[in-house]
């Protein structure tokens, strides 16, 4: 027995729907050119954690049987889009919505949910119209997943590999996911260009899901991204413990940028992924709130682990963050037990043994503890916002996660 009842299988409940990932990723790349074709594939040939898609599908489990909006319109039509996304190109407009054959490269334009204002009675086929799109039911609560969201978490998890391809060029990295980072197997501008086609192709796919609302999310999450990425590179910005702007704390300017380049992106895909399966404002909140609590706790880990783990068990480079000048959240603890440290920040560790004076304080220091239980604490925020969900494996599921993100070493 574990938190929330006896151990769910993640594999058993949405193990299918992952497995299907890759392969649905691998069909909305794919450029003529094959150069960019083996760029834009390259971090998903690696196994990945999947730890965004994972949860994505799982909110959508989660959330199935708890209230919908009232007053939704439930569309009994849809746009056939049939051409793969892959195939799109400025040589090969195809004409959309005016093809009859139906191509499972494309993407159902509604994917109507039937939206309900009593959730009891809110079923899993009704507004589903191509078979090929069906739901996937879970039989044992009757819970289920809407295409759209498979393809939400596809979308995501492009995003977010966009991302680290950038990051790797940015943080001149030579390792992610135990393969030769991008940068250093193909060079600077072709993995910044690799990055652009994925963000280009997961515009698309979004763009085909319809829904204003999930595009604008998805869409602010890329600007946050950057924003998180920039206001790491004004880390400088420490003097005196506050930023220059002298309104916020070295420790709350570290806790936005971490929102921005992690929980932003959990946060607002848990709850387009709520918004898609029609879900009530109250729900959609509920799943902004423990997307936007378990993202915070996930990086605050990967910065602890960044001082804990070794580079083969973590699959990058560690101890990256202090060569990188940056202070995180155990430096920023250890700073509170050890004020000389503040120097060293302020002058991002570029002196020669500043990394290893940092290093060794962070270590003597309660810095790591402390980290890991504000992670534990914006665990217990993500298990509140959860558990007012209707019960359901999944839930359990979004519970336990909490405890792996806490626990993984990698
Ligand atoms: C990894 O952080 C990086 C991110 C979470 C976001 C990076 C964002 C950009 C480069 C902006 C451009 C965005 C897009 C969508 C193209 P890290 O360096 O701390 O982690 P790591 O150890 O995994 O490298
Ligand atoms: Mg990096
Ligand atoms: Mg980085």
């Amino acid at each position: 027995e574990r938190r929330g009842g006896p151990v769910v299988d993640v594999k058993e409940l949405v193990g299918e729907d992952l497995k299907d990932l890759k392969n649905n990723i691998r069909n909305l790349l794919g450029s003529g050119h094959p150069m960019l074709d083996t760029v834009s594939k390259y971090y998903f040939q690696a196994d990945g954690k999947h730890i965004r898609p994972l949860i994505i599908l799982l909110i959508a489990q989660a959330t199935s049987q708890a209230p919908k909006k009232v007053h939704v319109s439930v569309k009994d039509s849809y746009e056939e889009i049939d051409t793969p996304i892959s195939e799109l190109s400025d040589f090969f407009i195809p004409t959309m919505g005016h093809h009859s054959k139906s191509n499972k490269d494309g993407i159902n334009a509604t994917e109507a949910v039937a939206v309900k204002d009593d959730a009891s009675s809110s079923s899993p086929t009704e507004g589903a119209i191509n078979p090929i799109y069906a739901p996937r039911v879970h039989e044992a609560d009757q819970t289920f997943i809407l295409p759209s969201q498979r393809r939400l978490g596809e979308i995501v998890e492009m995003i977010h590999t966009a991302s680290l391809l950038h990051d790797d060029v940015i943080d001149v990295a030579d390792k992610r996911r135990n393969l030769l980072s991008a940068n250093e197997s193909f060079g600077n501008k072709m993995a910044v260009l690799g990055g652009d086609f994925l963000l280009a192709r997961a515009s698309i796919a979004l763009a085909r899901l319809r829904n204003h609302e999930v595009t604008e999310l998805i869409s602010t999450v890329i600007a946050n991204l950057v924003e998180g990425e920039f206001m790491q590179l004004r880390n400088g910005q420490v003097e005196n413990g506050r930023n220059r702007g002298g309104k916020m704390t070295t420790f709350e300017y570290y806790m936005e940028k971490t929102y921005m380049k992690t929980a932003s992106l959990i946060s607002k895909s848990c709850r387009s992924s709520a918004v898609l399966g029609g879900a009530s404002d109250e729900v959609c909140d509920i799943a902004y709130t423990y997307g936007k609590n378990i993202g915070l706790a996930f990086q605050l880990v990967d910065d602890m682990l960044d001082f804990t783990v070794s580079s083969d068990e973590f699959g990058k480079p560690v101890g990256a963050d202090l060569k990188l000048g940056l202070a995180t959240a155990p430096v920023l603890f250890a700073w509170e037990e050890y004020p000389e440290l503040g120097k060293l920040i302020k002058r991002n560790f570029d002196q020669d043994g500043d990394v290893e004076t940092a290093w060794s304080m962070v270590l003597k220091s309660q810095g790591l503890a402390q980290t890991r239980m504000l992670a534990q604490s914006h665990c217990q925020k993500a298990i509140a916002a959860i558990s007012r969900l209707p019960d359901s494996q999944a839930k359990t599921a979004l519970i336990q996660l909490t405890e792996k993100v806490l626990d993984r070493k990698k």
